[in-house]
């Protein structure tokens, strides 16, 4: 299909996320032929740049992203870059009258505002977006994570954009959903037939999902004493996992069928609610330690530009949780969720844990267990138990089968932003979040965020480059499960 011509504009364009993932991305489609020639990247910010100051910024800080072989792609690349200087929260109409100069003509092309800005912006920008007429029956609207911080504000926000947005004109991102083996995971559920039927409570003991990442968080204590584990990646990245994991099989692979299967799950999930909260989950703070064989500063000594506050020594930076998805298939059925800054190792895996053989006839027998990594190798694992070779008494060993997709596929493994915006540009919203999705989350996560704060109390401390506080593993201890961290490793 002929990529269509498209305006691209970027509020918050010279952020972080932008330069890091959002430019080398589409730097990516335009090196595969992706975007229409006539195709425009149009940011906007404060900083006060013409378009030449912006392609010198993005030629000094992004072209490291991006291979150095091609010059020819970069150059075009550069050329489709434009930058208007806006003060969008301070009633700059100068800046909005430039947006609307620049946007005039192209009336019929695909319109994408894309929110790379805090979400408290969200309502007001869609507000100032349409009163400057911007918004055509062509656009749409990405915002970025986090959707508020509780489901209240997530509603009010959703509310503000829903006023001038239709909901299939508003594309919320969880990069989770573009990485290539979330989305695998359900080709491997859903295009294998030998899976199906034991994926259930019958045979499957519990499923552990860990997103364990070496990095603190220096230079962010703005966001993330505000935000905390719980709310930076349980509420949105986790949960889509584990909805990828206990969802029925849908019946078409189509916008609204995924994730009308996702937003079931996440409505079956078990509120923990009161006293259940310190039962089944733990919050840690790291203290400091080494990490990747670096001496590294506590959480409240990491180098920033405000001080710490109260609000610092309460946030977690790790985040461990036993989930249950009350329904037929999963009843009983423990879903451990964890997530921390400064652990050993950066790896995301989902476990599944199969059960014993109901009665073994060797010694030393071990239940199958199932691996999807997603990072930072991919690669699918499922160990199995076999023989050792001799010829004296039988000797099990649990051995894996592996996939590694590295190995199996030559082709270059997109980066999650390079699908998720190619997603946008052709208008399909399956791997984004719909509003009844990103309230169904916050409803869960809600009340153990309220028992936390009305508890007042600091997170279990554990030195950066351990795997967590004692609790955590007390969390899994108590049903006489481990967390594997061999598979990590
Ligand atoms: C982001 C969080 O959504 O995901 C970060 O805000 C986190 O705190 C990041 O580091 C992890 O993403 P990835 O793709 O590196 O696993």
């Amino acid at each position: 299909e002929t990529p269509r011509p498209a305006d691209l504009i970027v509020f918050g364009g010279t952020g972080d996320l932008s330069m890091r993932k959002l430019l080398p991305a589409l730097y990516h489609c335009d090196r595969d032929d992706r975007l229409a020639p006539e195709t425009r990247i149009i940011t906007m910010s404060r900083g006060g740049l013409d378009d030449a100051d912006f392609r010198g910024k993005v030629d000094a800080e992004v072209r490291g992203y991006v291979p150095a072989d091609d010059h020819a792609t970069w150059q075009r690349f550069l050329g489709r870059l434009h930058h208007v200087s806006i003060d969008v929260g301070g009633q700059d109409t100068e800046g909005w009258s430039r947006t609307a100069r620049l946007l005039a003509g192209h009336e019929e092309r695909d319109r994408i505002f894309y929110l790379a800005s805090p979400p408290m912006t969200f309502g007001p920008f869609c507000r100032e977006l349409h009163r400057a007429g911007l918004v055509t029956p062509a656009s749409r609207v990405v915002l970025e994570k986090p959707l508020g911080r509780d489901l209240a504000s997530a509603q009010r926000i959703n509310d503000e954009v829903g006023a001038i947005f239709d909901e299939r004109q508003i594309y919320r991102i969880d990069h989770y959903l573009g990485k290539e083996t979330v989305q695998n995971l359900l080709v491997l559920r859903f295009a294998n037939a030998f899976l199906e039927p034991i994926w259930n409570s019958l045979w499957i003991d519990h499923v552990q999902i860990t997103a364990a990442e070496t990095v603190g968080t220096p230079g962010r204590r703005g966001y993330y004493d505000h935000a905390g584990a719980l709310r930076d990646m349980v509420q949105n990245h986790l949960l889509q996992l584990l909805c990828l994991v206990a969802m029925e099989p849908p019946s078409r692979n189509d916008r609204e069928s995924i994730r009308d299967e996702k937003v079931k799950v996440l409505q079956s999930l078990r509120p923990i609610v009161g006293g259940e909260v310190d039962r089944f989950t733990v919050r840690g703070q790291y203290t400091a330690g080494e990490c990747d064989g670096v001496r590294v500063p506590g959480y409240l000594d990491e180098p920033d530009s405000t001080a710490p506050t109260e609000a610092s020594r309460r946030v977690e930076t790790f985040a461990a949780i036993r989930a249950e998805v009350k329904n037929w298939r999963w009843a009983g059925v423990p879903f451990y969720l964890r997530t921390g800054k400064r652990m050993p190792y950066r790896s995301t895996e989902i476990v599944v844990q199969f059960k014993d053989v109901p009665h073994s006839i060797f010694p030393g027998s071990a239940p199958n267990r199932l691996v999807l990594r997603l990072q930072p190798s991919e690669g699918i694992r499922l160990h199995l138990m076999a023989k050792e070779p001799g010829a004296g008494e039988v000797a099990l060993k649990p051995v894996p089968l592996s996939l590694s997709f590295a190995e199996t596929f030559t082709s270059r493994v997109p980066e999650a932003y390079e699908r998720l915006l190619m997603d946008v540009l052709a208008g399909n919203p399956t791997l984004f979040m719909r509003r009844d999705e990103v309230e169904a989350a916050w409803r869960w996560i809600d009340p153990i965020l309220h028992e936390w704060e009305a508890q007042g109390a600091a997170p279990e401390p554990y030195p950066a480059g351990s795997p967590g506080p004692a609790g955590a593993h007390e969390l899994v201890l108590r049903s006489g499960r481990y967390w594997y961290e061999d598979d990590l490793a």
